[in-house]
């Protein structure tokens, strides 16, 4: 028996805010990042929608870093004092992971998170508030996933909290949230939408569900998202709706290493989520190609890469990662992405482990060792190509 779960609504395309005029409810808060909603006057537009539904809101705002269990500790008395209705998320992965986590502690105040973090094991949520995801940087998908990533404060460690409670009630995908998305944003949150597309494609739990939505992400990712990180909005808009049908694929079919990797290595390395995985990526296909080659060159063949055999498809699929990051400035290895040599030898054997411990390694269509996920990171960080 397979399970396919996505929010019960998803509107999308210009105005699509509107529809929060519609919703029933009395409080809402709103939870957004560094101000730049609050600058290009999107988060107005977003109050005001909701004022003619008669909904009151309250912001917390601020939340500029990936979130940590004390970061979502610091917010909670917030939502426990103002008992909102909804709560939305408004941002790229960190606003949004962060209400989510909040969510879950406002419904279940004695739950621990190590309860939490048990995958698929939360209890029922919708007690006291439903959830809404209103992107403005187009890869994470959060507004579709069943997924929040919070970094534990005390270890440093992050961990995907992952249940099909977490599922938004309703993602609204409006292309006037990514007009001003700044160029390094749609880089990286592009390469996350990539790695979602092709670590879906050919994870452990793909179906025949996912893998639609997977592959027509990834055509439409290679017709557009060079083109959006040039100014082209059309292009943008686009890619704002191809991350979230990638989102639905992931949420799905789950991810891979490459996942499990930037989890781990992100914190102690401070690269951001989609630049790590875009560092990762060509050297996690490398690996697993063994195993679902078949898969890539499929891959491949859709976006009409060149050529005749199984080995040069696959081989296409790579250099058109390489290339991607390349044009949009993204490191391909973490030394040049700035990563100490010192530091990366200090932290890696804790890395390869902590790897091997993220739910999306249990995922990745090829079995890996420990060891492995070592020679994984050592190969990310010196660029050598994976021949394990
Ligand atoms: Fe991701």
């Amino acid at each position: 028996m397979n399970r396919f779960t996505i929010p019960r609504d998803i509107y999308f395309g210009e105005n699509a805010l509107e529809t929060l005029e519609s919703l029933e409810g009395k409080k809402a808060v709103l939870v957004i990042g560094g101000g730049s909603v609050k600058e290009n006057g999107n988060l107005d537009k977003i109050q005001s929608h909701l004022a003619k539904a008669n909904i009151e809101t309250k912001v917390i705002e601020g939340i500029t870093e990936e979130p940590s269990t004390q970061l979502v500790q610091d917010h909670l008395g917030t939502l426990n004092e103002y008992e909102p209705d909804w709560i939305i998320g408004i941002g790229g992965g960190s606003p949004m992971d962060a209400a989510k986590a909040m969510w879950i502690f406002y419904e279940r105040p004695n739950l621990s998170f190590e309860d939490a973090m048990q995958p698929f094991n939360l209890p029922g949520l919708r007690t006291k508030a439903k959830f809404i995801g209103i992107p403005t940087t187009s890869g994470t998908a959060s507004e579709i996933s069943n997924l929040s990533v919070i970094t534990d404060s005390e270890t440093g460690v992050k961990h995907p909290l992952a249940d099909f409670e977490l599922t938004p009630d309703l993602a609204v995908i409006d292309p006037v949230m990514v007009e001003s998305m700044p160029q390094k944003v749609i880089a990286y949150s592009g390469m996350d939408a990539v790695t979602h597309s092709i670590e879906a494609y050919v994870a452990k739990p793909r179906t025949t569900f996912t893998d639609s939505l997977a592959i027509e992400a990834l055509e439409t990712l290679d017709e557009h998202l060079l083109s959006s990180y040039k100014g082209n909005q059309e292009s943008r808009e686009k890619v704002h709706y191809a991350q979230a049908m990638a989102g639905m694929a992931f949420a799905n079919a789950v991810l891979g290493n490459v996942h499990s990797m930037a989890h781990k290595s992100g914190p102690t390395f401070e690269v951001p989520h989609g630049c790590a995985n875009g560092i990762y990526l060509p050297y996690v296909i490398q690996f697993n190609r063994s195993v679902v080659g078949d898969r890539f060159a499929k891959m491949a063949k859709r976006l009409e890469l060149k050529g005749d055999t199984e080995e040069q498809l696959v081989d296409s699929l790579i250099e058109w990662v390489r290339e991607l990051n390349r044009e949009m400035g993204v490191p391909n290895t973490l030394k040049e992405f700035g990563v100490s040599e010192d530091l990366f030898k200090e932290h890696v054997d804790q890395m390869a482990k902590n790897a091997m411990d993220d739910p999306c390694t249990g995922t990745n269509p090829r079995e890996t060792s420990e060891e492995e996920m070592k020679k994984l990171f050592e190969a990310a960080y010196y660029g050598k190509e994976v021949t394990f």
